[in-house]
């Protein structure tokens, strides 16, 4: 029998079990092999939970799973960066196999924890990490494996894309969209994770160090979120044609990465327009493949317990290299300088050479570097991006 623990037992935990149970048969067929879910780890065991337990043993202490020579398979989805480190690294260094949610610890633990899983032998798999139930890191580890991959720009937030979309279609204000969002559960109590861009750097993060080869660090990504954005902003932009999106982006051109996350105006033209409601979109561009898209569900209950599945299966069936995917190529961070004509709203009048004037406190400002804009941008001033 291969044992397999599941660290957390929330949204993703549940549904991962769900969905074993509903597989398990399956597989067990075409392996030729018994499998289970022996081991459920939570913070309080007291707690109600919707899924059953199906025999697994609920634990606290990550003793019992990293102790126990049978489980030779861990599904991480605690969401703790501290835990969720310790763990995984102490099950690859026990030479389990590693499937994780969790992009956080990915973000600040990639090269890491990859090294080790090599070194092990073991599997280490973050499908649901970016993109939730897209397939996205598969193909983009093959992607990156066997051509040059030149750019990639997306929107990786269910969450932000959901409020923007309400925002433009109900024409609700920021606050009474953030408050319906939170108690829909698109939201956590405190937002600023997604909201403020911070979830989405992070999915950058990973991507673009997986596209590029070489180390990208949440640091090396501009960010600016979507906090500062107001209704009339968005009607504005819309009756201009366009629809606001938090887009993440990178490029790499002779070895100089460009990375950032900001809001984006987008022309009807944009693939990643119409991404809509909580949906997520990548784009990928290359040397040979020129452009690969993707689109769907972000997060959720299913699709990421689907994805988590998809690397379980990968990983029982031995479907992938075990060497890490990440490249050591040496990369030169430098800001992201591309130029564009910026939809700026300021108390103060702008510095930068207007195109346009909306209103006595909205500009359209000729193309900018994103860098100089950044650096001159009154404060409390809203600046989005228009895109061609
Ligand atoms: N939700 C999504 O749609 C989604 C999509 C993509 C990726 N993810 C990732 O998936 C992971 C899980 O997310 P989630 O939404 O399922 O979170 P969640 O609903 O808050 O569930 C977290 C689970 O982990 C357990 N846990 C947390 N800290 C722990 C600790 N220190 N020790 C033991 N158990 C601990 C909790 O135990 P208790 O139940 O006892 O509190 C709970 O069962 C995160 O990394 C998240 O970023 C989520």
């Amino acid at each position: 029998m291969i044992g397999i623990a599941l660290a957390g037992y929330g949204t993703v935990g549940q549904g991962v079990m769900d969905l074993f149970q509903k597989r398990k048969e399956s597989i067990q067929k075409r392996l030729g092999k018994k499998i289970d879910i022996c081991y459920i780890l939570v913070r309080d065991s007291r707690k109600k939970r919707d899924i059953d337990l199906y025999g697994a043993e609920l634990v606290c202490d990550i003793k019992k799973i990293l102790d126990d020579d049978d489980i030779k398979i861990l599904i991480e989805a605690t969401g703790d960066i501290t835990l969720g480190y310790k763990l995984i690294k102490e099950a690859l260094t026990k030479k389990k196999h590693v499937i994780t949610a969790n992009k956080a610890v990915l973000s600040l633990h990639l090269e890491e924890l990859s090294a080790l899983a090599e070194e092990q032998d073991v599997y280490l798999l973050y499908e649901a990490s970016v993109g939730g139930g897209m397939p996205l890191i598969k193909p983009l580890q093959d992607l990156s494996l066997h051509g040059e991959i030149r750019s990639l720009r997306g929107l990786l937030s269910g969450s932000c894309n959901y409020v923007l979309s309400k925002m433009r279609i109900e024409q609700i204000p920021y606050d009474d969209v953030l408050e319906e969002a939170k108690n829909l559960g698109f939201l956590e109590a405190d937002p600023i994770d997604d909201v403020g861009g911070f979830d989405t750097r992070r999915k950058l993060r990973i991507l673009a160090t997986l596209a590029f080869r070489g180390k990208i660090e949440e640091d090396d990504i501009s960010l600016e979120g979507i906090t500062k954005i107001e209704q009339e902003d968005i009607s504005r932009l819309f009756q201009m044609g366009y629809a606001v999106r938090l887009v993440a982006q990178a490029f790499k051109e002779n070895q100089c990465v460009q990375a950032t996350v900001h809001p984006m105006a987008l022309p009807i033209t944009d693939f990643l327009r119409s991404i809509d409601k909580a949906e997520n979109g990548v784009e990928f561009f290359g040397d040979h493949f020129i452009k690969v898209c993707f689109q769907g569900s972000g997060a959720g209950r299913y699709p990421t317990a689907h994805a988590m599945l998809s690397d379980l299966e990968d990983v029982l069936f031995s479907l992938r290299r075990k060497t890490s995917p990440l490249g050591s190529k040496e990369l030169h961070i430098i800001p992201y300088q591309k130029k564009a004509r910026y939809y700026v709203r300021s108390a103060v009048p702008t510095l930068f050479a207007i195109e346009e004037q909306i209103d006595e406190k909205v500009w359209i400002t000729t193309p900018v570097a994103h860098n100089v804009l950044k650096e001159n941008l009154p404060e409390g001033a809203v600046a989005i991006a228009i895109g061609e």
